[in-house]
């Protein structure tokens, strides 16, 4: 299958599920992979729009609490507070610590930097928000949590794994089959923070 017919196979899928987005596939394939969505966790979802990682993760995450953060607004989902807003701004980052009342044990990211034609200025920006997410997890993250975050291969991937090496116990990288139709996207799973 070339790449287009993978994105069409995985979309028909998603809408014949009721996903609201292909991209369900790559959170459900990550989870089987690494298995970090469980009950009563604390669960933070970066980039939630249009909010088919937050359905996902509402299948699994049974008594926790759900936040979904985009900059766009996203419908719905019972059991999820959506907040809307840059995660770049501090004062999000500041309603998202004070929702929940104790660390998180797992921070999604699925956010990618609006496209401006340039591939190789995209994946920077792409990876420069990877790697704040990185920065924030050290802050708020719970013993034993995972981060699992969309990167690019390009330049500053090494940049990346290098950073998740210094702060992580362990880390790795997986890409979905349902992201096969993406060519640079791959996903980073990092594990149990060496500060704590
Ligand atoms: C690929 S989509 C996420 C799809 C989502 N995981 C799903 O399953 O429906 C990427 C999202 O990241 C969001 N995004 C990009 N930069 C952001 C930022 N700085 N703060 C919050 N959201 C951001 C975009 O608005 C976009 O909706």
């Amino acid at each position: 299958m070339d790449n287009k017919s993978y994105q069409d196979h995985f979309f028909k899928k998603a809408k014949s599920q009721g996903y609201r987005s292909r991209s369900a596939f790559k959170l459900i394939e990550l989870n089987k992979k690494f298995k970090f969505l469980k009950n009563r966790i604390n669960l933070l979802d970066l980039g939630s729009s249009p909010g088919g990682w937050c359905q996902v993760a509402k299948e699994k995450v049974k008594n926790g609490k759900i936040i979904g953060l985009d900059k766009k607004a996203v419908d719905k989902i019972k059991g999820i507070n959506f907040l809307k807003g840059d995660f770049l701004d501090e004062k999000i980052r500041s309603s998202i610590l004070s929702y929940f009342d104790s660390r998180i044990d797992v921070i999604l990211s699925d956010m990618a930097a609006d496209t401006t034609g340039n591939k190789s200025l995209d994946c920077i920006r792409t990876n420069q928000l990877c790697l704040q997410v990185l920065e924030f997890s050290k802050k708020v993250l719970g013993k034993n949590g995972a981060v699992i975050s969309k990167l690019f291969m390009g330049e500053d991937f090494e940049e990346i794994k290098l950073n998740a090496k210094k702060n992580f116990k362990k880390i790795n990288f997986f890409k979905p089959i349902s992201s096969r139709g993406e060519s640079r996207e791959t996903y980073i799973h990092c594990l149990g923070l060496y500060t704590l």
